[in-house]
Parts: structure tokens; sequence; C-alpha cells
């Protein structure tokens, strides 16, 4: 059911991260994986891992905020007879946009990061995902797109953050706009709401094991997620044999940290109602 053999699947951001653990678990299922991100060199060593292994990984310097390169990219692929069958959506960055000047982090940082984030989490989504669904058209590709959106887009909002939060947000709704117009070329679309998994983007945090302990309590299954549990949401939905009548939903994978009733388990769990 999860067999991907003979499928491309095009990742971006996938020189570290969950976009890096995708590409891995794509081509572990058979899926010839074509990796981007902007640093080159990072791809490289990703895509030895991957042909070390005996799958197939082809790497690509791209920046998903600049358009007219995007576009560049897809039409060289097109013409090396490349044809994608599923794109993961993953590029994407995360700063602090607080609302108060005084707030600004310790490092007296006072560039705004809003637009940086809608530039890279949104219109990056927008110029790919446009790119590679009119290449699926075109090549009458039943395809399957993935962005990957986050449990801040929609009810785990956090202090500071609000920037990202609006950006992934607009994932989440893009994402769902999309599914009427897709469909109408057998295009499936889908987003992952990942909540926090260890990586290099916030490394800094909980990387600290005494912050990683406090965070850890307020997620009801009490664990901080690697990267790899991330796969099953994704094998899920690239495969069409899997997925098939699935479009349009966004699947949350946080360990319940958007139920929200961690704070009242927490401070009334020895009270008897
Ligand atoms: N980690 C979490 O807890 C978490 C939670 C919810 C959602 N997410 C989402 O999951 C996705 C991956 O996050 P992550 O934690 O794996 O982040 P990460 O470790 O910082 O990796 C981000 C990836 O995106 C690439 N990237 C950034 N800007 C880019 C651009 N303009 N063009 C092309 N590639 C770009 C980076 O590579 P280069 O720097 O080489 O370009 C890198 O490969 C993001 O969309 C993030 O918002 C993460």
């Amino acid at each position: 059911m999860f067999d991907l053999i003979g499928k491309t699947a095009f990742i971006t951001g996938a020189s570290k991260g969950i976009g890096e653990r995708c590409a891995y678990a794509l081509s572990s299922a058979g899926a010839k994986v074509i990796i981007a991100a902007r640093q080159l060199d990072s791809l490289k060593s990703v895509a030895d891992n991957i042909i070390r292994n005996g799958y197939k990984a082809l790497p690509i310097q791209l920046d998903v905020t600049d358009k007219h390169a995007v576009n560049k990219c897809f039409d060289q692929l097109a013409q090396n007879g490349e044809v994608i069958d599923i794109l993961i959506n993953n590029a994407g960055i995360s700063m602090m946009t607080p609302v108060f000047e005084s707030k600004r982090n310790q490092q007296n940082d006072t560039k705004d990061y809003f637009q940086d984030m809608l530039q890279t989490n949104v219109m990056g989504v927008w110029y790919v995902t446009k790119a590679v669904a009119n290449h699926m058209k075109e090549k009458c590709i039943s395809g399957s797109i993935i962005n990957i959106a986050s449990v801040c887009g929609s009810n785990r909002l956090r202090a500071n953050l609000t920037g990202y939060c609006a950006s992934k947000a607009a994932v989440i709704q893009m994402t769902k706009a999309l599914v009427g117009e897709l469909a109408t070329a057998n295009i499936r679309i889908n987003c992952i709401s990942p909540g926090l998994f260890h990586t290099p983007l916030n490394d800094d945090r909980i990387g600290i094991d005494e912050t990683r302990k406090q965070i850890e309590k307020t997620i009801p299954l009490h664990f901080i997620a690697d990267p790899c549990e991330i796969d099953g949401a994704i094998l899920y939905l690239s495969s069409n044999k899997a997925s098939r009548y699935v479009t349009g939903s966004c699947l949350t994978v946080d360990g319940g940290a958007s139920w929200g009733g961690v704070y009242d388990y927490y401070v009334f769990k020895d009270v008897v109602y």
C-alpha cells in the first residue's frame, strides 16, 4: 500500500530537519527524490546518504522565494524528462515577531521578520505548488501535493509568533482552497500540521535539557518528536493507494499538543469533580 516504486517526489527544504527525513522516508519506499534547498553542500550529503543505500536522489539548489528561479527549475526538470508525482512543500522559516518593540530578542535584533515568513512560508509554497500543479496537469499525473503547515496555524497559538502563526494559517487555507481546482486534474492536496519536532529550527531552545523537560510536560504523549515521527503521515498522503480518497485534509502530528487540556490536567488532576 505504501510502495512508491517508479514515482518521483520533489521535496523543498530537504537539506535538514523534517524535509531531510521526508527524503529518507520516500526514497526508502522506492521513490526517486529530487531534493531542493538553498545550501547545495548539505543537499549533496543528504543525496549521498540516499544513493549509498541504493536509492535515487537528485540535489537541486533552489530558493523558493524566487518565483523566476522556481519556474526555471521546473522547466529544466521537464526538459530533462523528469515527471513529478509527489510534491512536499516543506521549506519554512520561523522567527519571533513580538508586537511590542521592547520585547525584541536579547540580541537587540530590531528587524521585523513578518514579511520574510510570508515570503518563504506562503509565497514559496504558492510558487512551487503552481509550477508543479501545471507540470502534473500537462503530464496527466494523478499527483499528490503535501504542504507542511503547523499546529501554530490553527489552534496552538503562541506569543511572539504572530507572523509564523499567520503564515501557517495561510498554508492550511491555501491547501483547502485548492482542492476543487486540482481535483479537476486528478491531483490531491493535503497538509500535515506538525507539533514540536526536534530539528535545527528549534535546537537552540529544546536542545537544553531543562527546557525540553518543561515542554514535554505540556504534551499529552510526553515527548518532543524526532523527525522520523513524520514518516507515517508522509507515506500515507503520498501514496495514491493508501489515500486515494483523501484531499483537503489536515493531518495533525503533535503528540496531542493541540488538544489544549494539558494545563487543566496538571493543575487539577487531583481534584474530583
Ligand atoms: N520543527 C518543528 O517543530 C516544526 C513544527 C511545525 C512545523 N514545522 C514546519 O516544518 C518545516 C520544516 O521545519 P524544520 O524544523 O525541519 O526546519 P529546519 O530544520 O530549519 O529546515 C528548514 C529547511 O527549509 C530550507 N529552507 C528555508 N528557507 C528556504 C528557501 N527560501 N528556499 C528553499 N529552502 C529553504 C532549509 O534549507 P536552506 O537553509 O539550505 O535553504 C532547510 O532545509 C517548516 O515548514 C516548519 O515551519 C516544523
